[in-house]
């Protein structure tokens, strides 16, 4: 018998605000920038995603879909002993989006009458940019089999329109905001049960200018530039060539191969780097779950987001196999091989 991290609930939030592809181009050609509907559907897949309205933050966004995620697994915020939230767009410099989100957690538990509240177990972040929620799932896996936790709340929330160029057609119309929640549970087993079956991280950090926010802040100012980079094609390049890898990689560590993967559910920045891995790990276009075209490149949460639509949809079931893998700024990559 060995200990295992089983996903016990899912759960997601989108801001209200939803722009089309047309919303933005009208912005764009309202300062002389050209772009069309068809361009962004063409090369990435896109045709929504959503943005907050000012004044509404990563926790807040995390905060909603924890509770979604904590009602989905029947658990309460005082059950949680370790919450980690993946996260470029932190609230503040410190204290951490997760130390937030606790609290906000544990005064929405109190005024439900639940005296308990749920303060006192371990909160950080963890910032691997768009593979920030599998660097995320993949410490709190380790901390669970360690026994140091025994109850995850796992957040990816990113509010990365503040961080977006809109000057920059190039990067402006590929982003959008959103959180996904999962709620790890340790279980035991032979290993023919639920849970976390490897993990497979990765970071070459020569590659840290293809991909940032290279702006901080110091001596009470904004120093460099705080808004978005990106070559996108290098990065495209790179994507689809380490996605392959990890894919690869975490199978083998699991003992399995790509016709035990039931879904596949990556990180959703262009449809086009999607297909190529599905294609090339020969997973049917159909067993993938996509959220691009609704959501954009939600940065962290997107795959959070993607796998509680996919289980909301009634599509990824107990007892399935799920490849997730992200890709993103770093430069990060890695994977995570669950069993439902
Ligand atoms: O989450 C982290 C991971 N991020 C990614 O995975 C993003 C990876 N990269 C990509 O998805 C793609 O490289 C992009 C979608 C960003 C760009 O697609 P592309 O096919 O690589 O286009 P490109 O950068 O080669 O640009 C082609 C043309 C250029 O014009 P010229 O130089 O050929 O005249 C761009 O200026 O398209 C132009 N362009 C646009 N045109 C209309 C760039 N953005 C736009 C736009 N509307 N919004």
């Amino acid at each position: 018998m060995s200990l295992f991290a089983r996903i016990a609930g899912t759960g997601s939030y989108l801001p209200p605000k939803r722009l089309t592809n047309q919303d933005l181009v009208d912005q764009l050609a309202a300062k002389g920038l050209e772009s069309s509907d068809e361009w962004i559907v063409e090369r990435t897949g896109i045709r929504a995603r959503h943005f907050v309205d000012d004044g509404v933050h990563a926790s807040d966004l995390a905060f909603e879909a924890s509770r979604r995620c904590l009602a989905a697994a029947g658990k309460r915020v005082s059950d949680v002993d370790l919450i980690i939230v993946a996260t470029s767009t932190p609230d503040m410099v410190f204290p951490s989006t997760a130390s937030i989100l606790q609290h906000k957690l544990s005064l929405a538990a109190l005024s439900d009458g639940d005296d308990e509240g749920g303060a006192g177990g371990a909160a950080f972040d963890v910032q691997a940019v768009c593979s920030g929620f599998i660097y995320a799932i993949s410490v709190a896996n380790a901390m669970i089999q360690t026994g140091a936790a025994t109850t995850a709340l796992v957040v990816g929330s990113e509010v990365f329109s503040r961080l977006l160029d809109f000057n920059d057609r190039g990067t402006c119309v590929l982003f959008g905001d959103g959180a996904g929640a999962v709620l790890l549970e340790a279980c035991e087993h032979d290993g023919s049960g639920p849970g976390i079956l490897a993990t497979d991280l990765h970071a070459d950090g020569k590659y840290c200018d293809i991909l940032c926010v290279p702006g901080t802040v110091a001596n009470g100012r904004i120093l460099g530039d705080p808004l978005l980079k990106m070559d996108g094609q290098a990065v495209f390049k790179l994507a689809v060539g380490v996605l392959e890898k990890t894919a690869r990689a975490v199978l083998e560590k699991a003992g399995k191969t790509e016709a035990d993967v039931d879904w596949l559910v990556p990180h959703q920045a262009n449809i086009r780097i999607m297909t190529s891995t599905a294609k090339k790990l020969k997973i049917p276009i159909d067993r993938v779950v996509v959220t691009v075209d609704q959501h954009g490149n939600t940065s962290a949460a997107s795959i959070p987001l993607a796998l509680d639509h996919g289980v909301r949809a009634g599509d990824v079931l107990p007892g399935q196999t799920v490849l997730m893998e992200g890709v993103g700024g770093g430069f990060t990559w890695g994977s995570a091989l669950v069993r439902m």
